[in-house]
């Protein structure tokens, strides 16, 4: 309903402005909070661009504060920034708790900028909760529809009619800081339709990049079938073992990130290719399969022209004949109908 989603957006707006608030004028915000932001690298301007902040490490501060300002218990808790549990020495008073205690916060906007929900951040790792908790899924919050980084990409992505899709927060806060505006996450979830429509509402042009640590390279890799179907062209880009783009992008200038990205980024069917055709080597079945998944990816690609040039490109790449793999795919667009 209209005027729920208002109070949850009112409400989140609140959060965003009260951990602010902590990060920037308290002692324990600025000496942990902030001062964390800066060992990363971020500068206030970035800091504030972003609207990053801190949640204290108190068991309610920030449900307090809302509760005192006269927001309602019922959309700190619908939009999971309070939890609420039954107390059974008291019934009727809860326990009410902050969802993000203790955590850096990344508010998380949507294509209009406003607030939907938050990742926050823990600090010292060695606790043995997840790295980032992130707001449940809400009236407002739906992780599937929102990339995060989008209000503040959207007009360079159309400027430089290109997208760079990246694993997390602070990929995109450092590229931002680095000049490199046209970047977006989709925060840790697999890629869906919806996030790409986003894009693709932007530019036809999406550059993945991976982390350096392969373990999601795999698990990516099945996601960009779907920008494929949706009629984009797509590059890939790793970075070197044990970086991201954030530590990258920390490490090095401009220029150089620019240098690397263009000369590192590859077509995505033909880097498939090739790397599935490393993988399967002298193997004869495992070839067969491979045949068959690129094949099958070539396959979601709307346009005949294209899927024909890609066709031939593989048909190099991976040692078999051209017509083996149109038999192939002619027999995969038979089973879609
Ligand atoms: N992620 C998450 N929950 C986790 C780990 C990761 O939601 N327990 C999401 C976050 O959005 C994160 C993204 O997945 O930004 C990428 O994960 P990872 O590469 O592990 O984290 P980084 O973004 O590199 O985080 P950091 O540099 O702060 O360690
Ligand atoms: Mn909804
Ligand atoms: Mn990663
Ligand atoms: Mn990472
Ligand atoms: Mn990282």
């Amino acid at each position: 309903e209209a005027n729920e989603r208002e109070s949850m957006y009112l409400v989140s707006e609140f959060a965003k402005e009260h951990f602010a608030e902590m990060l920037w004028n308290t002692e324990l915000g600025k000496a942990i909070g902030l001062s964390y932001f800066k060992e990363r690298g971020f500068t206030d301007e970035t800091i504030k661009k972003f609207s990053l902040g801190y949640c204290l490490d108190q068991w309610d501060g920030f449900t307090k504060a809302a509760l005192d300002k006269g927001y309602q218990l019922e959309y700190l808790e619908k939009t999971g920034l309070t939890i609420v549990k039954e107390d059974t020495a008291n019934p009727g008073d809860p326990r009410k708790f902050d969802r993000f205690k203790g955590r850096v916060m990344f508010p998380i906007h949507s294509m209009s900028g406003r607030v939907l929900g938050f990742g926050g951040r823990i600090l010292n790792n060695d606790k043995k909760a997840a790295k980032y908790l992130n707001s449940p899924e809400s009236e407002i919050y739906h992780k599937s529809k929102v990339l995060y980084g989008i209000y503040y990409a959207k007009q360079a992505i159309n400027k430089e009619d290109n997208c760079y899709l990246v694993e997390g927060y602070t990929d995109v806060i450092q590229f931002y800081q680095r000049g490199i505006q046209n970047v977006v996450s989709s925060s840790g979830t697999a890629l869906t339709p919806e996030q790409i429509r986003l894009i693709n509402r932007l530019t036809k042009n999406i550059t993945v990049l991976f982390d350096g640590d392969a373990a999601g390279l795999r698990a990516s890799i099945r996601g960009i079938d779907l920008i494929l179907e949706q009629g984009m062209n797509v590059k890939v880009c790793s970075f070197p073992e044990g970086e991201d783009p954030d530590s990258f992008a920390k490490n090095n200038e401009l220029e150089d990130i620019t240098i690397y990205l263009q000369e590192n980024s590859k077509d995505f069917i033909q880097f498939k290719a090739h790397l599935l055709a490393e993988e399967a080597a002298n193997d004869p079945i495992k070839r067969a399969d491979t045949v068959r998944d690129i094949v099958n990816s070539i396959a979601k690609i709307p346009d005949a022209i294209k899927r024909e040039i890609y066709i031939q490109e593989c048909a190099q790449i991976m040692n078999i004949s051209e017509a083996v793999l149109f038999g192939t795919l002619a027999q995969i667009g038979k089973k879609e109908i």
